[in-house]
């Protein structure tokens, strides 16, 4: 069971903090956070504990940095919790995951309630236990109003899925004349994704140092800007979300173009 309590747990640490997030507050923050949220496993394994251990930690970090990106005014924050690959671990370890929504909204979502965060999730859900699937769809229900953090979980999600699918629409619908081959561009191609009432991200962050996409948002990311680090994701702090925020707050986004001052020379 998750208590409720303070985000930070010292008053040194909160005012840090409270006053990194008031500066970043000041510039134009990323409106679409998606998290790669990896390095349960290795958490677990440095502590002699089972990979489940890890992903339960996971768990309670997801938490944290729900919180401080709704409070961030981060429209959507969506993270990676089981893609369509991972139906490849050991039957175990898939229970475990296709229990973890259930869990954390059993405990959490009053809380998400009061912080008016709207649940959402994208991916295949027909393949997902019962349990898991009445999880989501209560939480998606409850929070539908809400106008706060768009909290949304990739589940059995793969990118290149996804692309399949919304290829195999486009012909359905060319073929029933609803779409001509001429109204197909970028703009229409994103309306057939499951992202489709969603800006593509701005901020991608991938933990435990991996430098991979893992067949996340393939289509979305196109001009996504990638940070990465080496902290395993249940020791990702609220901290570590402040520092992918600073820095993306210092890039400069160009969008294959160039920026005012480039183009005067
Ligand atoms: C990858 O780490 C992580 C996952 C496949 C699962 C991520 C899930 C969570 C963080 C919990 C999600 C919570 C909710 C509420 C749905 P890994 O196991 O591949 O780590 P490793 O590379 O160190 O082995």
């Amino acid at each position: 069971m998750f208590k409720k309590m303070k985000l930070w747990n010292t008053p040194v640490k909160r005012n840090t903090i409270n006053e990194r997030v008031t500066r970043i507050l000041e510039q134009p923050c990323p409106e679409h956070v998606a998290i790669i949220m990896d390095g349960n496993g290795r958490w677990a394994k440095k502590r002699a504990l089972p990979r489940v251990a890890g992903h339960h930690e996971g768990m309670r970090t997801v938490r944290k940095i729900t919180m401080l990106a709704n409070q961030l005014n981060i429209k959507t924050l969506t993270l990676y919790a089981f893609s369509t690959e991972n139906w490849k671990r050991p039957k175990f370890e898939v229970d475990y995951l296709m229990g973890l929504p259930e869990e954390f909204l059993g405990s959490f979502l009053p809380e998400l309630i009061e912080e008016n965060v709207r649940v959402t999730m994208i991916g295949e859900e027909s393949r997902l236990p019962q349990k898991t699937r009445k999880a989501v769809d209560d939480a998606i229900g409850k929070t539908a109003k809400n106008t706060g953090l768009n909290l949304n979980f990739a589940l059995n999600y793969g990118g290149r899925a996804e692309i399949i699918d919304a290829v195999k629409s486009i012909a359905n619908d060319v073929k029933n004349e609803a779409l001509t081959i001429e109204d197909i561009n970028g703009p229409c191609f994103s309306r057939y994704l499951m992202t489709q009432a969603l800006s593509d991200p701005d901020l991608l962050i991938r933990t435990s140092g991996e430098l991979r996409l893992s067949n996340f948002m393939l289509w979305q990311i196109a001009y996504t800007e990638l940070w990465f680090t080496d902290v395993l994701w249940p020791d990702f702090s609220e901290t570590h979300l402040i520092e992918a925020v600073e820095a993306f707050q210092q890039r400069t986004r160009r969008y294959g173009g160039l920026n005012d001052e480039e183009s005067k020379r």
